[in-house]
């Protein structure tokens, strides 16, 4: 067995001497050291640690107060003359485990070693609840962490519908900053849900869980996806459940625009369609027909083929880009050639709708890197929307730059404009503004489009839009586009 390490501090010899034959004479596990004054005593628990120390009040040269301070995590035992209880209260607080009161006969002696084994249980014990107590807080800090840090929602309620955990997410989703706390009631963390929140009260109520959609509606309105599963206790009673809450806005969002999406498609066709197999109908069947209106018929059924046409390689556009399978051609491009090109299309469109069309072309502009396909799409569709989006007697600007390192495209109008809650969506696929009481047609996908090619480009729209005044679009190019080293030595290659 190891043996205990003593330090006895005392400055009596007798006593010294008393203390070393009892340790003989009972044979007691001691490995032990004596220190004949305050000073040395100082000195050994500065070099050494022990498993006890006892030590006398009076030390020559100062008193046990005086080694106080020295004794670090180590249980001591304080000895004492009669009449000095006062002492011996004040050593007690001052955290020693015991004292004993010397005696003429030094009967103290005889039941020092059985207090030297109470003191060294104690400070195991003490040792085994501080190590258990920094382990349950260790482990309630790994789970505060792992709680924080995941991104969906984590709610534990007990029986009584108390919260017993709460995450930072649980809370952001249910529309709080931080105000719940543990013990508040479920309801009362409900409280920003759609009906406070019943189909998830009456679906606990009735035990019926597993899964449930719960809409929120402040601070902003979301839908969130409710896990639940219920936890036992020891007993294998139910005890609480446990949630876990998702944000499924998005996904429900793109559900609906898929819906959406579909039934806009399936008229923008059909309309077409309609008017192609109507036409060309009639032509085939009335041979009377007089020249001149055949021809306006085919000029009918030629652009609606345009619009089916455009339609469909939108669509197409989209799928390949999502799918990742478009390529760009990346070469040294001027956008000025591109701007005219459109200029030259859309010109006699813009005048047909009675709108004026400017140029704004700065002399000089220096070239990007682009795939000039992709960029002419990009032109077209803001001027398309441009003109599709200012009423007659408008103004279309389509502008050209250079500004610091970039060279800025520009596609200004005089038209309806773009509400400032919508501002943020339009690049949304699919995503129009609800303009009720018009008619114009579109599918959402043009902007949707642009954003992902513009992108590409490296490149950054700045949108201005007042309802009623116009709206303008600039887009700015890196001049000296870095488009990463695989597609720059492509472009090099091309050139
Ligand atoms: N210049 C503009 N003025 C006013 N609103 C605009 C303008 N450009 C875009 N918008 C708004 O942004 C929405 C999205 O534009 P986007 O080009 O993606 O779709 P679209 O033109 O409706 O359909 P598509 O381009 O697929 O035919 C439009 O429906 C329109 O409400
Ligand atoms: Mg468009």
């Amino acid at each position: 067995m190891e043996k205990i390490k003593v330090l006895l501090v005392e400055d009596d010899l007798v006593d010294q001497m008393a203390f070393k034959r009892l340790v003989k004479e009972e044979k007691l596990p001691y490995d032990y050291k004596i220190a004949g004054s305050a000073s040395a005593a100082i000195k050994i628990l500065q070099e050494e640690k022990f498993d006890i120390v006892i030590t006398d009040y009076n030390l020559g040269d100062g008193t046990a107060f005086d080694i106080f301070d020295y004794i670090i995590d180590t249980p001591f035992i304080f000895i004492t003359g009669g009449g000095d209880e006062e002492l011996a209260v004040k050593a007690l607080k001052a955290g020693a485990f015991h004292y004993q009161i010397k005696d003429q006969l030094r009967n103290y002696l005889k039941v020092l070693p059985s207090t030297i084994e109470k003191a060294l249980k104690h400070k195991k014990t003490e040792n085994e609840k501080k190590k258990a107590q920094e382990e349950l807080r260790q482990n309630k800090e790994r789970l505060d962490i792992i709680l924080h840090s995941i991104g969906d929602g984590v709610i534990v309620i007990n029986e009584k519908q108390e919260i017993m955990i709460i995450n930072k997410k649980a809370q952001e989703l249910l529309g709080f900053d931080g105000e719940l706390t543990i013990s508040d009631n479920l309801h009362k963390a409900l409280r920003n849900c759609r009906e406070n929140g019943k189909v998830l009260i009456d679906a606990i109520n009735q035990n019926e869980f597993s899964k449930l959609e719960l809409e929120v509606d402040f601070p902003l309105p979301r839908v969130l996806s409710v896990t639940g599963t219920t936890f036992l206790d020891v007993d294998g009673k139910s005890a609480g459940k446990v949630f876990i809450l998702r944000d499924v806005t998005k996904e429900k969002e793109i559900d609906r625009m898929k819906t959406d999406f579909v039934s806009s498609v399936s008229h923008e066709l059909r309309t077409p369609l309609t008017s192609i197999l109507g036409f060309s109908t009639t032509i085939l069947k009335r041979r009377d027909i007089p020249e001149k209106t055949k021809y306006e018929f085919i000029e009918i059924i030629q652009k609606e083929s345009k619009r089916l046409s455009r339609l469909i390689e939108d669509v197409l556009s989209i799928s390949k880009i999502e799918s990742g399978k478009i390529t760009y051609d990346f070469r040294r491009i001027s956008l000025k050639s591109i701007i005219e090109d459109v200029y030259e299309i859309y010109g006699p469109q813009a005048e047909k709708k009675k709108l004026k069309m400017i140029l704004d072309v700065e002399e000089n502009v220096p070239e990007i890197i682009g795939d000039r396909d992709a960029l002419h799409q990009v032109v077209v569709n803001f001027v398309g929307n441009a003109i599709k989006f200012t009423p007659e007697g408008g103004t279309v600007t389509l502008g050209l730059r250079q500004e610091n390192e970039s060279v800025v495209l520009m596609i200004k109008d005089t038209g309806m404009g773009i509400p400032e809650k919508d501002q943020a969506r339009i690049f949304d696929k699919f995503y129009r503004v609800y303009r009720p009481g018009t008619q114009i047609q579109g599918t959402g996908l043009g902007l949707s489009i642009v954003k992902e090619i513009i992108e590409k480009h490296k490149g950054r729209i700045e949108l201005f839009s007042k309802v009623g005044k116009g709206t303008t679009f600039n887009i700015f190019f890196p001049k000296d586009a870095d488009l990463g080293e695989e597609e720059q030595s492509k472009t090099e290659l091309s050139n």
